[in-house]
């Protein structure tokens, strides 16, 4: 058979898709979905068992129930319609060859979306399998892993498709070759079976971010981070958000015309809280590991409208490009701990301060009983989008703080994992809050 050439342009229209967060809420019709579902079914399956089945859900209160039970996909509320991606368990089963058929389908059911002027996202998150079963009436011989939206977008949705790695970095011909800094640390075992790994535990996962170089944690954090869109909101915790405010009421007055530098910013969640707390007249840097993160920030300030000019500083290897003596505040948003070297970043920031200025830090604290939870139950999973990171415990903050830092002011941040944002300045009680928060000024 020749090899027909692709349609001129079809192949960029392919590539232009992008993931959608954000739908107007309105409708679509039956005759529209079926016709991508339709274009769906085209796709290969492992034996031609197309093993796969789609529960399609499209009447508001149907959705609406879904975006209850999927929690963090507030867009299941919005989408016209969620495509729940089943499929029929027990028959040609190895290398999850039914899932893999699913995929294709759901694939193909996107891109036909997307030719066809509609929007989508696909989720592997659509909430507690059990209530999601109920839901759809699901047959217990039949699995459900995902759901895709489909919707309008809204005009606020973002219109910056994710960044992809290079050809090179992904593609290997003859035999395995990988960008090192992509291949992430594992704990050190025979064997990685796959069935014994899932989100929740994961025997493997290297939580200590010593136990990664600078450029690995650059790289999983630059790419996951656009695991969602740079919507307003995003990446907000229930657990910080007070919180944050309450540290920022620690940084003391700045002077006129200040240089403030935020260092590793949670997808801009500390810097919209940043941006709007500092005075007009302050100049702030948001400095990260990666490019790709600074986009994504820069992107959600926007979203935010936030119309303060924010700069943006690239710190491969945890070094500032900033002058020494230069900055007046320098930031550490409960990060710390998630460096490859923090005595080297503290190192740092002591550098590019001037003998007035201060650093102002927030920690997560091992000695606390979010901290025993932490070790006890978060950290048996898998690291998260944001990295590996381990709660410090007191003592050792203040070994790292000690050549470069003298404390002015600390205090306690909250108490239960969950929350609270209460300041407790009282010894010894400080010590087993959440996290550890507090303004420094460079040793002379
Ligand atoms: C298997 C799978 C599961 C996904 N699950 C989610 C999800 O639960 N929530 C979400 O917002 N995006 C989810 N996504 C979307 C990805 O984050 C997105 O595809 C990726 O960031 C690349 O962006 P793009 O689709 O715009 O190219 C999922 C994608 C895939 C393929």
């Amino acid at each position: 058979m020749p090899t027909p050439a692709a349609p001129a342009g079809a192949l960029d229209l392919l590539a232009g898709r992008m993931s959608c967060r954000s739908f107007t809420s309105g409708r679509i019709s039956r005759e529209d979905l079926n016709a991508m579902l339709r274009d769906a079914l085209e796709a290969p399956s492992s034996c031609n068992q197309q093993a796969w089945h789609f529960v399609v859900l499209d009447q508001p209160e149907d959705l609406a129930r879904a975006a209850d039970l999927a929690g963090g996909n507030p867009h299941f509320r919005d989408c016209a319609a969620l495509v729940y991606l089943c499929f029929q368990k027990g028959w040609t089963h190895d290398n999850f060859s039914v899932v893999q058929g699913v995929a294709a389908a759901a694939y193909h059911l996107m891109l036909s979306a997307h030719l066809r002027g509609w929007a989508s996202v696909w989720n592997a998150g659509t909430g507690d399998p059990a209530k999601v079963r109920e839901m759809l009436g699901l047959p217990l011989i039949f699995e459900n892993q995902g759901a895709i939206a489909i919707g309008r977008a809204a005009p606020d949705s973002p219109a910056r498709k994710p960044p992809r790695r290079a050809l090179q970095d992904v593609v290997s011909y003859g035999r395995f070759a990988r960008a090192e800094e992509s291949i992430y640390p594992a704990k050190p075992a025979a064997a990685y079976p796959f069935h014994a790994i899932s989100r929740a535990s994961n025997p493997f996962a290297q939580w200590d971010p010593k136990d990664w170089t600078w450029a690995q944690l650059a790289d999983y954090r630059a790419y996951s981070v656009w695991a969602k869109s740079p919507l307003a909101g995003v990446y907000t915790s229930r657990r910080e958000g007070a919180a944050t405010q309450a540290w920022l009421q620690m940084l003391a007055p700045l002077p006129r015309s200040a240089s403030v530098v935020e260092i590793l910013a949670w997808g801009g969640t500390s810097t919209t809280a940043l941006a709007r707390h500092l005075p007009e007249d302050a100049a702030l840097q948001v400095a990260e590991l990666h490019r790709h993160n600074l986009t994504f920030i820069k992107d959600r300030l926007r979203h935010e409208g936030i119309s303060r000019e924010v700069g943006e500083l690239l710190a491969p290897e945890g070094l500032l490009p900033c002058e020494d003596r230069s900055l007046d505040a320098v930031l550490i948003p409960q990060s710390l701990e998630h460096m490859a070297d923090p005595a080297l970043m503290l190192a740092e920031a002591a550098r590019v301060l001037k003998p007035e200025g201060q650093l102002l830090l927030s920690v997560r604290n091992r000695s606390s009983r979010a901290g025993a939870e932490w070790a006890e139950v978060e950290s048996k999973g898998q690291v998260p989008l944001q990295g590996p990171w381990t709660p410090l415990r007191p003592r050792k903050l203040l070994a790292l703080l000690e050549p470069h830092f003298v404390i002015e002011e600390i205090a306690g941040l909250g108490l239960a994992r969950e929350g609270g944002a209460d300041l407790c300045r009282a010894t010894p009680q400080l010590w087993r809050r959440r996290a550890i928060a507090l303004r420094a000024r460079p040793r002379g």
